[in-house]
């Protein structure tokens, strides 16, 4: 047989019928096991400044940082800490869920990378000893890198569907000393690992996305620090949130009154609030227990933020955690565990003995979150990017989450005083061939450092 063009275009066709074929079937096979975040986990760096003692510093009302803003205490990373060592630190305990063959793809979502060419989920992947066969890849588009992961594993995973992808969103959220953006500062990474028959979220295939080429937020290469026009970005936040939302309530013939919660990107607390309020506002007919709920689960969600800050790429995911992992606990109703220093300015450590992550509690007007309820997840990355998506809660959900290790983290951290905070800060590897060995003192709580940086390679141990 002599092949022409129309042999080619005859064969083609009756591959992709039966590639369709195929699919059809497997999809409707893929379509009956729920795909979604099988693990979910986050770490943070164990010293933070107080961002009443900052506001003090900086001479500004206090009230600005935690009420204006609404952020109390702010993550530091000592300078052997990196996306690297925090992405590593965020996975471990989902490691015993991975099942080493299974494991395909680490995709890690950053805008703080370490290597403009290398991924750096190669280091990740050594520091956690993967299996070899799972391709190692970065992502990168601001704040939404994270969603970016999420989505690719997602995708993949209802095409492979005996496959598991591990998700990290980490970042380190720098835009200087003595600068209108330092408040919002931040440091952590999320772990998530991706999976069919997932135990704790469900990740539905009803994404609504708008992309637009803006100048909010960026950071050029040759600098650690970001560059962001502040009130702009945060009116193209709202607007990009509006226009997705609308969208998708149009898409899927629903409203505000068919989510059990909304989670956001956080790069401060009151910036979703603004968000939820602007939809809210604009909704017709929001029912009044509807969007006291809203108020309530939203405020969930922001508690980790309030003490951590922006973790870019994570925020919107340690949002989520924080909604699941302290709805319905009793510790919520003592405002010291999750929000330190509202009963007393001068707490700065909270003991966490009696937590049980799946009780009820009293003092919350809505019943906890429970199965097959639907939370809508609003990802936005400079640039600009934003997502609306939703997420259908699975069986059991709390029981997978780790909610007591997460909050005793949090509350064991070290603080720091503002010049301590100021010396962490410009300790930083630069941006420079020099060598550099990196701080030996601060290696409390977690597994894996930034040893050293010699003949422009870093090491890590
Ligand atoms: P600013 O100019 O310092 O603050 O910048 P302000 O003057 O706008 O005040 C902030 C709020 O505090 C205002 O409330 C004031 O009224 C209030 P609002 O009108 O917004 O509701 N306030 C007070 N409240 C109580 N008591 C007081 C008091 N004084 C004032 N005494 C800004 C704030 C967030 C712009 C700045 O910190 C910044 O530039 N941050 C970085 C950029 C940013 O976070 N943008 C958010 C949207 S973009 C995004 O989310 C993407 C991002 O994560 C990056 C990525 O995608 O990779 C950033």
């Amino acid at each position: 047989m002599t092949f022409s063009l129309k042999n080619i275009e005859s064969n083609h066709a009756k591959q992709l019928f039966k590639d369709n074929e195929n699919t059809s079937v497997e999809n409707t096979h893929v379509e009956s096991s729920p795909v979604g975040i099988d693990r979910i986990s986050f770490t943070t760096p164990h010293y933070y400044v107080d961002l009443t003692d900052l506001a003090k510093a900086r001479e500004i009302d206090p009230n600005k940082f935690t009420i204006g803003i609404g952020q109390s205490e702010q993550s530091v990373p000592p300078n052997n800490q990196d996306i690297v060592t925090l992405g590593a630190q965020a996975a471990l305990p989902l490691l015993k869920y991975v099942k080493k063959d299974k494991l395909k793809m680490l995709i890690v979502g950053t805008e703080s990378g370490v290597d403009a060419s290398k991924s750096s989920a190669l280091y990740i992947h050594n520091l956690l000893k993967l299996n070899s066969c799972a391709r190692c890849i970065e992502i990168k588009e601001a704040c939404y890198g994270g969603t970016a992961a999420l989505m690719t594993a997602c995708d993949y995973v209802r095409v492979h569907k005996d496959s598991q992808v591990l998700v990290i969103a980490a970042d380190i959220a720098r835009y200087g000393l003595n600068t209108p953006g330092e408040v919002t500062q931040g440091a952590g990474a999320v772990a998530m690992l991706i999976s069919a028959n997932p135990h704790v979220l469900k990740i539905n295939d009803d994404s609504v996305v708008k992309s637009c080429d803006i100048q909010d937020f960026w950071r050029p290469v040759y600098q650690d620090t970001a560059l962001a026009r502040g009130k702009f970005s945060s009116e193209k936040y709202i607007e990009f949130f509006l226009d997705v939302w609308q969208k998708y309530s149009e898409q899927n013939s629903c409203d505000l009154n068919d989510f059990a919660a909304l989670c956001f990107h956080l790069p401060y607390t009151k910036m979703g609030l603004k968000a939820l309020r602007a939809a809210m506002d604009s909704s017709e007919n929001l029912s009044e227990t509807s969007r006291v709920r809203l108020l309530e689960k939203y405020e969930t969600s922001t508690k980790y933020s309030r003490r951590i800050g922006n973790i870019y790429t994570g925020s919107l995911y340690l949002g989520l955690l924080s909604l699941l992992e302290l709805d319905g606990n009793p510790e919520i109703a003592n405002p010291e565990v999750v929000n330190p220093g509202a009963a007393n300015p001068a707490a700065t450590s909270i003991q966490t003995s009696t937590i049980q992550t799946n009780s009820s509690c009293e003092n919350q007007k809505f019943s906890s979150l429970k199965e097959g309820d639907k939370i809508g997840l609003f990802s936005y990355g400079s640039g600009a990017i934003g997502e609306f998506f939703t997420g259908t809660l699975m069986q059991g959900f709390k029981q997978a989450l780790f909610a007591s290790e997460h909050i005793e983290m949090l509350n064991s951290r070290a603080k720091l005083t503002v010049s301590e905070y100021e010396k962490m800060f410009n300790s930083v590897a630069k941006y420079c061939p020099e060598d550099f060995v990196s701080d030996t003192t601060h290696r409390d709580c977690t597994q894996f450092f930034l040893n050293s940086i010699s003949s422009q390679e870093r090491n890590y141990i």
